[in-house]
């Protein structure tokens, strides 16, 4: 490869995701297995810029592999997004001897990335952590397992009151533009259905509900529902029913942060320690600017500008089984 790595950077980015911390360790504990220095990086782009820098051994990465968050802070950088702010980020990687980054994050990670990587010609590897699941080349990201129990379980209290009162509810939940989070949630908690993103231009999903004889034998109906600024998402799905349809007794949950926070499930503290490892392997083998992900178990390399695509589509066979189960 005409490239030796003896020390990687590592950071968190954008939205913090549960498994972040078993990643943080994967990563950290291979690296220096393999005879590897670690520097962290706190709080993403923006302490790369800020020269919040550190060694990193592997006892700073002690008994974290159960913990939600991120021990290294993130945020949303805006200053990475300019040309003066990456040439200061680049400076400090000169200054920390840094051969290659390792970035976990969700597709704003993996696009300053990408730019980072072509102006600099830095080897960079992607680990997708978001709860979102929103990249493509992966089969799930790490964090989203987690939240989709998350949300799970938040749905089984709200029915016990929906049932009780005889009511819909609106439930909101993230995902930014995806709809995997709603619809596999859905799913999981036997709710009506689920209003996504994906379908916004499609159909009018409110009044394909209505139509399709929702609550026939039922008293009480769950509806999950994904942030949007179209439908203005659980909140401005009930206006439109309490106007068009005022016989529901409809009521609102905007699950908010709650999904991103938590003990990451096995499933996430799994997917997270092997990604963390194939990314460090996917270095030495030469790799750079590539997303580590996984296809039917099994590990994959994304090029960024693929992961980053918007057409992950959501599964329209698990569309038609949430629609047929809510008779
Ligand atoms: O990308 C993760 C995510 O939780 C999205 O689902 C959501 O739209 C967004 O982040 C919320 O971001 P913030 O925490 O900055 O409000």
């Amino acid at each position: 490869m005409g490239y030796e790595i003896k020390t990687i950077g590592v950071l968190t980015s954008g939205g913090d995701a549960p498994g972040m911390n078993a990643a943080i360790r994967a990563v950290t504990r291979t690296a220096i297995y393999n005879g590897i220095c670690v520097k962290a990086i706190y709080r993403g782009y923006k302490g790369l810029i800020a020269d919040e820098i550190v060694d990193f051994q592997t006892e700073n990465v002690s008994n974290i592999i159960q913990q939600g968050g991120t021990i290294l802070k993130t945020a949303r950088s805006q200053e990475f997004l300019t040309v003066e702010g990456r040439k200061i980020a680049f400076d400090n990687i000169l200054k920390h001897q840094i051969d290659a980054l390792i970035v976990i994050g969700g597709d704003g990670t993996f696009s300053g990335a990408r730019v980072f990587a072509q102006e600099y010609n830095i080897p960079i590897i992607g680990l997708p952590g978001t709860i979102d699941n929103d990249l493509c080349g992966t089969d799930t990201t790490i964090g989203y397992d987690t939240a989709l129990n998350t949300i799970t379980n938040a749905v089984d209290k709200i029915r016990d009151t929906a049932s009780s009162h005889e009511r819909l509810f609106f439930i909101e939940v993230m995902g930014r533009d995806a709809g995997f989070l709603a619809l596999n949630s859905a799913t999981a908690s036997g709710a009506e259905a689920a209003i996504i993103p994906e379908r916004e231009t499609k159909v009018d999903q409110l009044e394909e509900l209505i139509s399709n004889g929702f609550r026939k034998s039922k008293n009480s109906s769950i509806v999950i529902v994904t942030e949007s600024e179209v439908t203005g998402g659980a909140n401005g799905l009930a206006e439109r029913m309490k106007i068009e349809h005022p016989e529901y007794d409809v009521r609102v949950t905007i699950l908010g942060h709650i999904q991103r926070g938590g003990s990451p499930s096995a499933q996430d503290r799994i997917i997270a320690s092997r990604m963390g490892a194939a990314a460090i392997e996917a270095l030495k083998e030469g790799q750079r600017n590539i997303m580590i992900g996984m296809i039917n178990d099994e590990i994959v390399y994304v090029p960024f500008t693929k992961a980053i695509k918007d057409n992950k589509s959501v599964d329209e066979e698990q569309i038609k089984v949430l629609q047929m189960l809510s008779i």
